[in-house]
């Protein structure tokens, strides 16, 4: 994450830049969870702490953001999330991974997403969000549809999950500038 980017705060947790520090055996255990990486390409490779820190190098010198998620309550790293910038689109596509299946379902993805979402379209230089996710993500379309994005685009039986080809859902929201 750049280094002007603040620290957000939400309900319930806080959004700060992602740093070395932050690549420890519990993030690299959710990158090699199925159950966290379920709907996503990262399942058919292993992570390691190379890995995460060739991944985390990437964002330096970019416009790109890569957030770590921690619960207000206690400073518990819980997930990350991902923002990538397009200047000359004045676009970003927005990522998600709260990690521990246990602390799912309570509202913390949610609050992250409204709090990095808020952010962004307060930026003067961003003029649309987007995200995807596979159809069977239930969580993450409600997940977004309650952020006020809405559904733009469906790439058909675009990947195969459990052995079921799956449409890619692509959402989008305008900033209104
Ligand atoms: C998708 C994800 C970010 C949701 O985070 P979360 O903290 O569990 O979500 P919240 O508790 O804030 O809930 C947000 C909404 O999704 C719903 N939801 C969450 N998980 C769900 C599930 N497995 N099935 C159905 N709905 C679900 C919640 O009920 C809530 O909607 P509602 O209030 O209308 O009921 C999280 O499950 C996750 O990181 N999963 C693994 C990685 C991933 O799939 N990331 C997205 C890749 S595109």
């Amino acid at each position: 994450m750049p280094a002007n980017a603040p620290v957000l705060v939400g309900k319930l947790v806080t959004l700060r830049p992602f740093g070395a520090e932050d690549i420890t055996d519990q993030y690299i255990g959710w990158l090699n969870d199925p159950r966290v990486v379920r709907f996503s390409n990262q399942r058919f490779r292993r992570h390691d702490a190379e890995s995460c820190a060739a991944y985390l190098a990437s964002f330096q010198h970019s416009a790109n953001h890569f957030v770590s998620i921690r619960r207000r309550a206690d400073d518990k790293a819980i997930g990350t999330m991902t923002a990538y910038v397009s200047l000359p689109h004045q676009t970003v596509d927005v990522g998600i991974m709260v990690g521990a299946p246990e602390v799912w379902g309570q509202g913390y993805g949610q609050d992250a997403w409204n709090t990095l979402l808020a952010w962004l379209a307060d930026r003067a230089d961003i003029r649309k969000i987007t995200a995807g996710t596979l159809e069977g993500n239930i969580g993450m379309q409600r997940l977004m549809q309650r952020s006020g994005m809405t559904l733009e685009a469906r790439r058909v039986a675009q990947e195969i999950v459990e052995g079921q080809p799956q449409d890619i859902v692509y959402y989008a929201r305008f900033t209104d500038r």
